[in-house]
């Protein structure tokens, strides 16, 4: 039992700071249940300034379940393929090919049809100013919507597609034409609903992703923007998001399936800022694009 486990909120609308137990070490049930608990409720949780390992954090990642190998090959830590890097620094003498990625609101893995259920984030290094990420609550998102709002999209579904002809940016994640087109064939388009019923705590959450969702479906581009454009706005008021400001060696743990993120460019890119991503494989959601 870990009598001094304290969870500290850091914003209204989510983020909880967790203090109080050294998760380096093996973990009792009743331990990672309690974790388990802050993480639904404050859907973001910040275990401040824990030195970890690379093996460390795989460990401490799979008490919430099983981990996920990024869908993207070229994006596999080459020793520990669970493990992707997010870095601006040079790695082998080349330009880092992760560098720029998150710059608009996601949740993780919203172009599969098992998204995420959740990611963990380790900072090892952050430069001297910015670097930070920020998180919505697309729960409040959601429920902050009109009764005839609410009712437009309940059976609205989107296509989320990280390569297709509309993404913006156009992703490419290596410099190599050979493992570009692997990534493309390995990453088809899916359906995913507008309306998300969360698994755990069955509450409803928007699940949208202004990334790689291209439009509604049965809907033009053009006529679904007017919709998704206000949703977006709409889900990233100021009121529903935390910034987390990060101090080295900082993991951040989100839930993808009820909060959105983003790393905005607001650092100094000859500063180096590096940081390991471990992510849990979740539920099935949606269906592939035909
Ligand atoms: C991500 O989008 O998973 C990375 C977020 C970050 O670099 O802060």
């Amino acid at each position: 039992m870990a009598l001094d486990l304290t969870v500290s909120p850091l914003s209204y609308a989510l983020g909880a700071a967790v203090t109080g137990l050294d998760i380096r070490r093996a973990l009792q049930p009743d331990e990672v249940a309690q974790l388990r608990d802050a993480w639904l409720q404050h859907l973001v949780v910040v275990f401040p300034a824990v030195e970890l390992t690379l093996e460390q954090q795989v460990r401490f990642s799979r008490y919430f379940g099983e981990l996920e190998i990024h869908p993207v090959p070229s994006l596999r830590h080459a020793q520990y393929p669970e493990v992707f890097e997010v870095t601006n620094r040079k790695i082998n003498g080349r330009p880092s090919e992760t560098g720029e990625i998150g710059r608009k609101w996601h949740s993780d893995g919203a172009f599969t049809v098992r998204p995420p259920t959740a990611s963990l984030l380790h900072c090892r290094a952050i430069p001297r100013a910015g670097g930070s990420t920020w998180f919505n609550n697309m729960y409040m998102a959601y429920e902050t919507l009109s009764l005839t709002m609410k009712k437009t999209i309940e059976q609205l579904e989107v296509v989320n597609d990280l390569f297709g002809p509309h993404a913006t940016p156009a992703y490419r994640f290596t410099s190599d034409e050979r493992k570009a087109e692997e990534d493309r064939k390995q990453v088809p388009g899916v359906i995913q609903p507008v309306v998300r019923v969360h698994p755990e705590t069955g509450r409803k959450a928007l699940y949208l992703n202004p990334t790689v969702t291209r439009h509604i479906l049965g809907m033009s581009v053009e006529e679904s923007d007017s919709i998704l454009q206000f949703l977006y706005r709409h889900s990233v008021k100021p009121e529903f998001v935390y910034s987390h400001h990060w101090g080295v060696n900082d993991l951040v743990m989100w839930d993808n399936r009820c909060a959105m993120h983003l790393a905005p460019a607001d650092y100094a890119r000859d500063e180096i800022r590096q940081m390991y991503r471990t992510t849990l494989t979740g539920e099935p959601h949606g269906r592939l694009l035909q």
